[in-house]
């Protein structure tokens, strides 16, 4: 006899509702989980900026978030959050499973040593030092020999392309190259996430797709990345975008086919005619 049970009511809704418990448990833990979390700061004992309005968010392992906004809607403000850098006024963040928005101080710088990766918009790099150093010096509290240190800062700066310019100093190297030297220090502790604030705001078109490029290909080897850009372009090669407003979440969604930026970049080569010099990624 045919079986009929497919047919029977309720039975598909119970396989949907077992699928979709199934997949519930197999989701993995955000890597950022933030619940109405609010900033306000206070000026001169009396004034208050709400910056921050009640802000919630989770971003799973492998994502690429692009925060987008105006100025003063709170970007920053929230990225400091993320970054360990300020603590909330009031709400809750966990950041790989820690609830890091009521830590101690301490307990913070060493979270945020472990977890994250920044990279800013002016590089922030030490004048005085070269590519090698500026990269190795957060591996300082990692118990490594000096050694150990430089062979692993030359591997990160390898991946990023800049293999050739260990010994440069950053008035010896171009934005983008100073821009990689800042990523492959953010990287060198092997961060859970990567932040981003504007990291493309002090280059050129052309240089900005060689960074995004660079982040494009460590999000595709897992790497969580969440980016500030006030650049509907930049943001385009997100897979992700969240936009402020007032220090309030007004859209979240997908980018449907971002862009990528090693095509662009190997377009706009080949119609110069460029000579790369370094590894691309
Ligand atoms: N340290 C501070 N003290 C007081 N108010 C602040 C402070 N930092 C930021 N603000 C205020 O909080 C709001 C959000 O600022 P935030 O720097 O987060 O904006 P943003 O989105 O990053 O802007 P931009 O695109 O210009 O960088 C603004 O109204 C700003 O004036
Ligand atoms: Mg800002």
């Amino acid at each position: 006899m045919e079986d009929k049970d497919e047919d029977k009511p309720g039975r598909n809704d119970m396989t949907l509702a077992a699928i979709m418990e199934q997949a519930e448990d197999d989701r993995p833990e955000p890597v950022i989980s933030v619940h109405n979390l609010t900033k306000t700061y206070i000026l001169g004992g009396k004034t208050s900026v709400p910056a921050l309005r009640g802000i919630s968010l989770d971003v799973y392992p492998g994502e690429f978030v692009a925060i987008m906004g105006p100025s003063g809607s709170g970007k920053s403000t929230f990225m400091n959050l993320l970054g360990c850098l300020d603590r909330p006024t009031s709400g809750e963040y966990w950041l790989a499973g820690n609830l890091v928005s009521s830590l101690s101080s301490d307990r913070l710088a060493s979270i945020r040593n472990q977890l994250i990766g920044f990279v800013f918009q002016g590089f922030n790099l030490l004048g005085r030092a070269t590519a090698l150093r500026n990269v190795s010096l957060p591996m300082v509290y990692a118990g490594l020999s000096r050694r150990e240190r430089d062979i692993r800062a030359s591997k990160v700066l390898d991946l990023v392309g800049l293999g050739g310019r260990i010994n440069h100093k950053p008035s010896e190297l171009s934005g983008g190259q100073q821009q990689r030297v800042a990523i492959a220090r953010a990287l060198i502790n092997g961060p859970a996430l990567l932040l981003a604030d504007e990291p493309t705001g002090n280059l050129d078109s052309h240089t900005s797709i060689e960074i995004m490029g660079i982040l494009q290909a460590l999000n595709e080897q897992g790497l969580t990345i969440v980016l500030v850009t006030h650049d509907a372009n930049v943001a385009q090669y997100a897979k992700r975008q969240v936009a402020f407003l007032d220090g309030e979440i007004v859209r979240d969604e997908p980018v449907s086919s971002p862009r990528s930026a090693a095509e662009e970049w190997e377009k706009l080569n080949s119609e110069h005619g460029v000579v790369v010099e370094e590894e691309t990624p």
